[in-house]
């Protein structure tokens, strides 16, 4: 088997590619079920730094896609990209049947609508009981009434594992509870799309698979496509369907098994790192500038 090569330039007519399946073609969560997200030929540049140079990569609809790569590679802007919160220099991004990178803002806002967005920085508004934190969204994007609203967030604390935490200040909950309270509001606008970076920094093990079953639960449950920064290799293992390696200002993509039998020396370097035991630090040399 080998990891899709997705280091192509993209169509440069900008039309969608079709999904790659038959004989041959290793099947991979993309063969089965159709893109949610489709980025073609993406290039970006903060001055002199290019951040992407013709990148494209595809997120399957109702899947857990994880996006890996070394710090600085793109991951967080990656995600902007999709929420539609900054806009690539040149290439087009499809969320389903909706090119959105040459939407103006007025669409955007509408757009950002059927995403749910948990970012690093993305944290709670400590001032505020976790009651409205969770409301908030529903308070500037609706026009609930006070009753609609409590059953909602209600029904968003009973998804996430939170019982009584209503009054609750953030800064009284643990790293975990936290995390989930984060999720409750991500969700509570019931998106088809969860982006998530990093949603396992700064938790113990046992918070890391705590969150993860949550996450495989909300999956199950609601159906939405979920596209997370990972850098935790043994985390994306467990819950990946797809895997998106950022790399080179490029992508490759693939399924977990794809991606650990991969013979590509970065993606091999990448996965040893994390592993327990010795690596080969030949592999590393001359890799600075892409890893
Ligand atoms: N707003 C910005 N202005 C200038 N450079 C930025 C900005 N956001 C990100 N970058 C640069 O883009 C690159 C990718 O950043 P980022 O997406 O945050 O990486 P990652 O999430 O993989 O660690 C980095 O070189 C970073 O310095
Ligand atoms: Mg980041």
């Amino acid at each position: 088997m080998t990891v899709r090569d997705r280091l192509g330039e993209g169509d440069p007519t900008g039309a969608r590619p079709a999904t790659p399946s038959g004989p041959g073609t290793p099947a991979t969560i993309l063969d089965e079920e159709p893109a949610h997200v489709d980025a073609l030929g993406l290039r970006l540049a903060y001055g002199a730094n290019k951040v992407f140079d013709g990148l494209s990569c595809r997120f399957a609809q109702g899947a857990i896609s994880c996006i890996i790569g070394a710090s600085g590679s793109g991951k967080s802007t990656l995600l902007k990209l999709i929420a539609c919160l900054i806009k690539p220099d040149f290439g087009d991004i499809w969320v389903g049947d909706q090119e959105i990178t040459c939407m103006p803002e007025s669409q955007a806002m509408v757009f950002r609508r059927r995403i749910g967005m948990l970012f690093q920085a993305g944290a709670l508004l400590d001032s505020m009981t976790v009651f409205e934190n969770v409301a908030l969204p529903l308070r500037e994007k609706t026009r609930l009434t006070e009753k609609e609203i409590e059953e909602e967030v209600h029904l968003q604390f009973e998804a996430v594992g939170l019982d009584k935490v209503d009054k609750l200040l953030p800064g009284e909950l643990s790293g975990g509870m936290r995390k989930r309270v984060a999720l409750a509001r991500a969700m509570i606008t019931r998106p088809e799309i969860l982006l998530v970076d990093e949603p396992f920094s700064g938790l113990d093990p046992i918070a890391v698979r705590v969150v993860e079953a949550l996450l495989l639960d909300l999956r199950e449950r609601t159906g939405v496509t979920m596209i997370l920064v990972n850098h935790d290799i043994p985390s994306t293992m467990r819950i990946a369907d797809q895997i998106v390696f950022i790399v080179g200002r490029r992508t490759l993509s693939g399924s977990v098994e794809e991606m650990q039998q991969s013979e590509d020396r970065r993606v091999r370097a990448f996965i040893d790192a994390a592993s327990p035991g010795e690596i080969d630090p030949s592999v590393w040399q001359g890799q600075e500038s892409e890893l």
